[in-house]
């Protein structure tokens, strides 16, 4: 029920083309069976007229999620427990032995952490907190020893994701690495567990 929304607020915060959403789907709904998968979402209350118009509608969230009919969602994040047999760890592991790192050290970082998959807040949102509140309530009360995630290299690290990280204290892990298949080079940030004492999730 919330799939279609939170694509939607994926494609539109992340600036791809439409149609992106439809090979996306289907990886969400893979993920989701996962160990340990967690999702959060943010939801606003706007105008009847508001809810029918096109921007919005395709963010409308429909009961029993919703408790009224306009409400729309904002902002998405999940995430799961990460696992040797994941893609994502396979390409972390690769990166970082290429970097130098030695294997006992790949194995401490990959060991025992939660992967931090997606988190978005709609453009008309950003801005009043909602990332990191989504990202609070995501990993608040966790068991893993660390959350891990990755991020497109920005010049000066100057976009909302990195200041947000930064703010929560997330450390590189492993820079600008090419994921297969994609030429964009990308950042591996992590931090450990739990986010205390400024927790957010307890706000
Ligand atoms: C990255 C992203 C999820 C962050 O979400 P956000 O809601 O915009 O950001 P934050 O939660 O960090 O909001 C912080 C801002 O809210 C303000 N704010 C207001 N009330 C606040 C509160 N109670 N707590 C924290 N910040 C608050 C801060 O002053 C700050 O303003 P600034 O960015 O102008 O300095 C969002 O910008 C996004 O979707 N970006 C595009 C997609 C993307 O890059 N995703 C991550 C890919 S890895």
């Amino acid at each position: 029920m919330w799939l279609e929304p939170a694509l939607d607020i994926y494609v539109t915060a992340m600036d791809y083309p439409r149609g992106t959403e439809i090979h996306r789907a289907a990886l969400w709904r893979d993920h989701i069976s996962r160990p340990g998968w967690r999702a959060v979402g943010a939801v606003a209350t706007v105008s009847p007229a508001e809810v029918r118009s096109p921007d919005w509608v395709r963010r409308r969230l429909s009961r029993p999620l919703a408790v009224a009919d306009n409400e729309v969602l904002v902002g998405i994040a999940y995430g799961y427990r990460g696992a040797r047999d994941q893609w994502w760890n396979q390409q972390l592991r690769i990166g970082l032995r290429q970097s130098g790192q030695p294997a006992a050290q790949v194995d401490e970082i990959t060991r025992d952490y939660f992967e931090l998959t997606e988190l978005h807040v709609h453009p008309s949102a950003q801005g009043r907190g909602i990332g990191q509140w989504l990202l609070g309530r995501l990993l608040t009360g966790r068991t893993e020893r660390s959350v891990l995630l990755s991020t497109p290299e920005i010049p000066a690290e100057n976009n909302r994701a990195w200041s947000l990280y930064r703010r929560l204290g997330f450390v590189d892990v492993l820079r600008h690495f090419t994921f297969t298949g994609d030429p964009r080079p990308f950042a591996f940030l992590g931090r450990p567990l739990p986010l205390v004492p400024d927790d957010p999730g307890r706000r």
